[in-house]
């Protein structure tokens, strides 16, 4: 059996390269990265690299050749090919290599998720089902990393800001929903549909768990978008990360994140890293 695992140079992949590994031999695991340069720096000599940058077909299609199941790491959104005409390059080559089994690393509740980070994730979900190939989406809820910078300049300075009200969001560290998807790709009958993600809590609930742990007096600081968004931009972010960080304050507050779940603790065998134990490792 040979697994593939793509965008394997990124956080996500690099620990699901690790988290497989630990399932099954290592010499069944091909690295598919768009630069092959950098993913010999990440793993293990010996490890297969193949290239697979998501805007070639071609290249995608010849690489996914003889992969049985692949995880297909989504891209990010950014300049160039669009991300959804990345991703259905990505769908057309599994299908075009016989790829057996994807297991895509989808947005949570994609049937109704509205947000502006979730069409993308629909139109591959669907072109998945559509390419006949057999599949699991992966419906990822918010990394804790993702509020990373906000967690040690609340640290330092005593305050927690946030604009997405009383909205919850199913935290847990990249590595948890890596270990999940690698998980997964192991499964002789997955399921079709994992909705990953910690128990739903609101940023008052996660400040309160930061101030449990690091024993530092934390204030929430309740703003709306506007004040929020002032505060971003004096504190010398430019526009456009500021708009990306009031869009996801929004989509926090729009419940779009508030999906409750046990699936990524039932994948992990009841072994899901508990959000206090994640704040510490990711502070260490
Ligand atoms: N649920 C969440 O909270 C959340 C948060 C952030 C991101 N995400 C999603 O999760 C994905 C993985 O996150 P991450 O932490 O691993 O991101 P990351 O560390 O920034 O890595 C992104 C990866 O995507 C690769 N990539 C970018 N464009 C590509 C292309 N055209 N073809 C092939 N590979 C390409 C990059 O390759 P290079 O090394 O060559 O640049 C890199 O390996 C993101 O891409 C995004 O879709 C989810």
């Amino acid at each position: 059996m040979k697994y593939g695992i793509t965008a394997a140079t990124g956080h996500f992949g690099q620990a699901a390269f690790k988290s497989l590994s630990k399932l099954v031999p290592a010499s069944d695991i091909v690295a598919l990265a768009r630069n092959v340069d950098k993913a010999k720096d990440f793993f293990p000599a010996g490890t297969e690299v193949r290239p697979a940058d998501y805007t070639k077909p071609d290249q995608l299609a010849e690489s996914f050749n003889g992969i049985d199941k692949l995880l297909f790491v989504s891209s990010q959104p950014g300049p160039g090919m669009p991300r959804d005409e990345q991703h259905h390059n990505v769908v057309n080559a599994a299908k075009q290599a016989g790829v057996q089994f994807v297991a895509y690393t989808s947005f949570p509740d994609a049937d109704h998720a509205q947000s502006f980070l979730a069409a993308d994730h629909k139109k591959t979900e669907q072109w998945l089902k559509e390419s006949g190939v057999n599949h699991a989406f992966l419906r990822n809820n918010w990394y804790l990393q993702n509020d990373l910078a906000t967690i040690q300049m609340a640290l330092k300075t005593g305050n927690f800001p946030y604009s997405a009200e009383d909205g919850k969001v199913g935290w847990t560290r990249e590595e948890n929903y890596a270990a999940g998807a690698a998980k997964v790709l192991t499964l002789a009958d997955p399921k079709e549909v994992y909705e990953f993600g910690g128990k739903p809590i609101s940023y008052p609930q996660l400040i309160d768990f930061l101030t449990d742990g690091t024993g530092q007096e934390i204030a929430p600081v309740p703003l709306t978008d506007d004040v929020y968004k002032q505060e971003l931009l004096k504190a010398g972010l430019d526009e456009q990360t500021v708009g990306f960080v009031i869009g996801v304050q929004d989509l926090i507050k729009a419940g779009e994140l508030d999906v409750p779940s046990n699936d990524l603790n039932d994948v992990l065998d009841g072994n899901l890293e508990a959000l206090p134990e994640g704040i510490a490792k990711l502070l260490k």
